[in-house]
C-alpha cells in the first residue's frame, strides 16, 4: 500500500517514555488455531499474552500521560471528603458545566445508579419506555430491567454502511415524535449515546442535540447523555459542523452538555484512565442526584469515592482536561482514519465515514457466502486472530439477534459488524502498518470460508452471552485451510 505522508500533516501530541512488551509477535498460526479451539472461538477467553495487537476495546486500555501518573501520587485515600474527590468533582463542573457529580467505578455502575434513582422517583415505571439512538450492550442490559428500550437510529444511518454522511449517530427526531405519539406519557427518558458505539462509533451533531433537547423539554421527557466518548464527538462537531469550526473543543463540550439534564459516564474512554466513572446532573436536577446517591453508597462506596481509589479520581480529573485538547484528538482520530482509509483501499467493506474510536467492518457483506445465521462477524474475528494475532470484537448477531434457548438465530440483528477499537495513545504507526499487512493477507483468503459458527453448550440467552459463550466451528477443515493459506 502507498503511504501518503500528507495524511499526517500534524505533530503527534505525545512521545513515548515507557514501553510494554508484546510477547506473541512470532506465534505460529497453527498455535493460534489451537488457542482459538481452547477458547471455543470466543476472543474474550484468549490470554492477552497471546495477543499481538489488542483491538478488543478502547475501554480502560489507554496509556495515561505523565501528568496523570504524577497526579496519582497526590491521591487522598480518605473515606469521606477526600481532596481528590473535590478535584474530580470540579473537573466535571468546569469542563462539562454539570453541577451535581456522583463517582462510580465504571460506566455500567453509572447507568444502574441512574435507573434505580429514576425508578425511586417514579419517573421510570413498569410501562416506561427509554429511547436512544442505540444502547450499548451493558446499557441495554440495565435499561431493559427498568423499561422497554427502543433503538431509533436515524435516516442517514439506515441509508447503508457505504453512504458517507457526517452525523450518522443522530437520533431522528421524527422517529422519537412517532414513538411518543403512539405511546402517550410512556417515553420518560431519552438516552443519547455520543458517539454511537453500537452504530459504528458515528457522531451526533449539535443540531440534533439541540432539537432533541427542545422536544424533550416540551414533552417533559428527561434527556440524558451516555457521555463515554463526549470528547471524540465534540471533535467531529468541530470538523464537520461548519458553525463550530472556530470553537475550541472545550467550548463545544460545554455547549453539548448544556442541552442535557444529566449524563452517565465511563471514564475508561474519554478520560483516558483504566478505571472510573460518574453520574452527572445539571443544576436543575438536585432531586435526581439525591435519589441516586443512596444507590452509590449501597453499591459503590461513599459518594466521595464511589468505588474508586483517590488516585483514580486524580487521574480522571487530569484526563478529561487532556482529552478535550484538539491536538490530542487530532492525533487519536487521525490514526484511526488512516487505518480506515487503508482497509478501504484493500477492498474491505466498512462503515463510512470513519467513526471516533474504531474501524467497523461490515461482516454481513464481507462474508456474504456464509449463511446469515452462522455468526459471520464472529467467524471473521476468529480469522483475523488466527492469521495475525489481532484481537477484535463482533458487534451484531451474538449481542443483539433474537435467539432460541440453544443460541440459534431466529431474527438477525440490524447489522453484523467487526469492530477494531483502537486504545488511546498505545499503538504507533508501525503497529497500524502491521495490522494493514495482516488484512492484505486476510483479503486473499476470506472468500475461501464456506461455513461459520454455531453457539455451543452453556448459552444463557441474556444480554451478556457474547462475553463468555462457546462457539463451535461448522467446518473445521475449511477454516484451517483458509488460515494456513493466509498466514
Ligand atoms: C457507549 C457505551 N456505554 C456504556 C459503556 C459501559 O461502560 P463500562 O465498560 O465502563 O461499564 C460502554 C463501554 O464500552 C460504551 O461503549
Amino acid at each position: 500500500m502507498q503511504i501518503n505522508t500528507n495524511d499526517f500533516n500534524y505533530v503527534p501530541s505525545f512521545k513515548t517514555k515507557m514501553t510494554e512488551p508484546i510477547h506473541s509477535g512470532n506465534l505460529a498460526a497453527k498455535k493460534r488455531l489451537e488457542l482459538l479451539d481452547d477458547a471455543n472461538y470466543n476472543l474474550f477467553k484468549i490470554d492477552s499474552n497471546d495477543v499481538t495487537i489488542d483491538f478488543l476495546t478502547d475501554s480502560g486500555t489507554g496509556a495515561m500521560s505523565q501528568e496523570q501518573w504524577s497526579a496519582m501520587f497526590l491521591g487522598d485515600e480518605a473515606y469521606a471528603g477526600a481532596s481528590s474527590f473535590k478535584k474530580f468533582e470540579k473537573s466535571f463542573q468546569d469542563i462539562m458545566g454539570m453541577k451535581y457529580i456522583l463517582p462510580v467505578h465504571q460506566g455500567r455502575a453509572s447507568e444502574r445508579t441512574l435507573f434505580f434513582g429514576l425508578q425511586k422517583l417514579g419517573v421510570l415505571k413498569q410501562d416506561s419506555i427509554i429511547a436512544s439512538n442505540a444502547f450499548f450492550d451493558t446499557t441495554l442490559g440495565w435499561a431493559s430491567q427498568f423499561a422497554r428500550c427502543e433503538n431509533l437510529y436515524c435516516d442517514d444511518f439506515d441509508l447503508g454502511n457505504a453512504t458517507k454522511k457526517d452525523f450518522k449517530g443522530d437520533l431522528q427526531l421524527s422517529r422519537l415524535e412517532k414513538l411518543v405519539n403512539q405511546n402517550p406519557n410512556k417515553v420518560n427518558l431519552v438516552l443519547l449515546t455520543l458517539t454511537n458505539n453500537t452504530g459504528g462509533g458515528q457522531p451526533v451533531s449539535m443540531k440534533n442535540i439541540k432539537e432533541l433537547s427542545n422536544y424533550c423539554k416540551i414533552k417533559n421527557i428527561l434527556f440524558f447523555m451516555d457521555a463515554c466518548r463526549f470528547a471524540e464527538n465534540a471533535y467531529f462537531i468541530k470538523v464537520r459542523e461548519l458553525e463550530y469550526k472556530n470553537k475550541t473543543i472545550k467550548e463545544i463540550v460545554k455547549e453539548m452538555f448544556s442541552y442535557f439534564d444529566g449524563a452517565t459516564f465511563s471514564a475508561k474512554k474519554d478520560a483516558k484512565v483504566n478505571i472510573g466513572g460518574s453520574v452527572l446532573f445539571s443544576k436543575d436536577h438536585e432531586d435526581i442526584f439525591l435519589a441516586c446517591r443512596p444507590f452509590v453508597i449501597q453499591n459503590e462506596g461513599l459518594f466521595t469515592y464511589g468505588g474508586m481509589a483517590g488516585r483514580d479520581m486524580e487521574a480522571v480529573a487530569q484526563g478529561i482536561n487532556e482529552t478535550t485538547e484538539f491536538s490530542y484528538l487530532q492525533n487519536r482520530i487521525g490514526q484511526i482514519e488512516f487505518l480506515h482509509k487503508a482497509l478501504f483501499t484493500i477492498g474491505i467493506p466498512l462503515i463510512h465515514p470513519c467513526g471516533g474510536h474504531a474501524v467497523y467492518i461490515d461482516a454481513k457483506e464481507y462474508l456474504s457466502q456464509i449463511p446469515e445465521t452462522e455468526f459471520r462477524a464472529d467467524m471473521l474475528v476468529a480469522l483475523i486472530y488466527a492469521i495475525g494475532g489481532i484481537r477484535c470484537v463482533s458487534i451484531g448477531n451474538v449481542m443483539y439477534a433474537e435467539k432460541d434457548s440453544k443460541g440459534n438465530i431466529l431474527k438477525p440483528a440490524k447489522n453484523d459488524f467487526v469492530r477494531l477499537a483502537v486504545p488511546r495513545n498505545v499503538y504507533s504507526l508501525e503497529h497500524i502498518f502491521y495490522v494493514i499487512n495482516v488484512f492484505e493477507k486476510l483479503h486473499k483468503v476470506h472468500s475461501l470460508l464456506k461455513r461459520g459458527l454455531k453457539i455451543g453448550p452453556g448459552f444463557r440467552n441474556d444480554h451478556f452471552d457474547h462475553f463468555d459463550c462457546n462457539f463451535e466451528l461448522l467446518d473445521t477443515k475449511n477454516f484451517e485451510t483458509s488460515v494456513l493459506r493466509g498466514k
